[in-house]
């Protein structure tokens, strides 16, 4: 099948029916077609999250409480630099984490987001949930809040990160974010210049959720956000309906990538609203991407061919277990663990990756 063929019939087939999905997937052969619980399902970089968090069901668990486990043990790792510990820091070099939770059974959410000195937010947002009338706490509210309920504080930029925000800092142009009104920014510039420069440049997170034995569902996204950005921003990751969202009597939802877009699309709402009226996950997570290409109209953020040159990789799984992923580009894994093993598949996909398009 030609690339433009292929496009199409994923577009058809996304828009349309899910009679053919599973055809129009075949880079995710391994994708699951019959469901079964429990299951979790992650980010590319959640191999020690779903392990985690199958461990946790397995017992009995609290599936709130397995996703945020499993995600910890990544926000711990210094060397994943797209959260916790270790994330790549603002333009300023402070490191500002943003990170939710969304309980099925009660439909409770916490999040904090732009926390900083606190390296789990994820375990503060379910405080937040748990022993708050509140949805979100942000800045040094959050901070507060964690201190107060038992949080150590420390400084979480590692030796490693400090070193890639200098060498960024020391190559501003064309690398920040302040753009004149309607300034069209040469993204792929940006991006080649990271690049030969070898400096890092994340959207980076990791997303879990789960679903237990008796179909109680719960998600959880945390992050360090886009590397570099203008102190304060804020992404999709601890809104709730962008970067996770959970509906215990449909599923859990989750997005990795370029947050902008994902909080502009209300990206895991949607996602979990197409499965509610049907849609199996793969075929919903592709029709938000769809919808997000369709929306996308800044020049900047357009390859050559006028396809989205940014990464958004969007995460599903359905109340009776069924799961799915799909990317903005081929290329992408995302993880996942039925109850037998942890293993990465791949991610189907709306476009074929060009060069220049950044990973999600
Ligand atoms: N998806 C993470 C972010 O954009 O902050």
């Amino acid at each position: 099948m030609s690339k433009l063929d292929r496009r199409s019939f994923l577009a058809a087939s996304a828009a349309s029916s899910s009679l053919f999905w599973p055809l129009a997937c075949s880079r995710a052969s391994q994708q699951k077609l019959t469901a079964g619980r429990p299951v979790v399902i992650s980010s590319g970089n959640g191999i020690p999250a779903v392990t985690r968090a199958m461990e946790g069901l397995n017992r009995g668990e609290d599936p709130a409480d397995a996703v945020v486990e499993g995600v910890t043990l990544v926000e711990d790792d210094p060397n994943d630099m797209s959260v916790g510990y270790g994330g790549l820091p603002n333009e300023g070099g402070v490191v500002q984490l943003d990170a939710s939770v969304m309980h099925g059974p009660t439909h409770k959410a916490g999040a904090v987001a732009a926390i900083e000195n606190i390296r789990n937010p994820a375990r503060v947002a379910l405080k937040v949930l748990r022993h708050t009338d509140h949805v979100m706490i942000v800045g040094d509210g959050a901070r507060r809040f964690a201190k107060a309920m038992g949080f150590k504080e420390e400084n979480l930029l590692t030796d490693k990160a400090r070193e890639v925000w200098l060498k960024w800092k020391r190559n501003l142009n064309p690398n920040d974010d302040w753009l004149d009104e309607d300034q069209s920014v040469d993204h792929d510039a940006r991006q080649a210049m990271a690049e030969s420069l070898g400096i890092a440049y994340s959207h980076g997170t990791i997303h879990c959720g789960a679903v237990d034995a008796n179909g109680d569902v719960a998600a959880c996204t945390t992050t360090s956000g886009l590397s570099y950005k203008i102190p304060g921003r804020v992404g999709d990751s601890p809104i709730i309906g962008a970067g996770m969202f959970v509906d215990n009597e449909v599923g859990a939802a989750g997005a990795t990538g370029r947050g902008e877009s994902v909080i502009q699309s209300c990206g895991a709402f949607q996602i979990v609203q197409h499965m509610a009226a049907g849609d199996e996950p793969t075929a919903a997570c592709l029709k938000v991407l769809r919808w997000i290409a369709d929306h996308t109209k800044r020049r900047m953020l357009l390859n050559q061919k006028g396809e989205p040159n940014f990464g958004v990789t969007l995460y599903a799984v359905r109340r009776d277990g069924l799961y799915g992923s799909a990317s903005m580009h081929s290329g992408a894994h995302f993880t996942v663990h039925d109850g037998t093993e942890a293993r990465s598949e791949d991610c189907a996909f709306l476009y074929e990756r060009e060069p220049q398009d950044v990973e999600s």
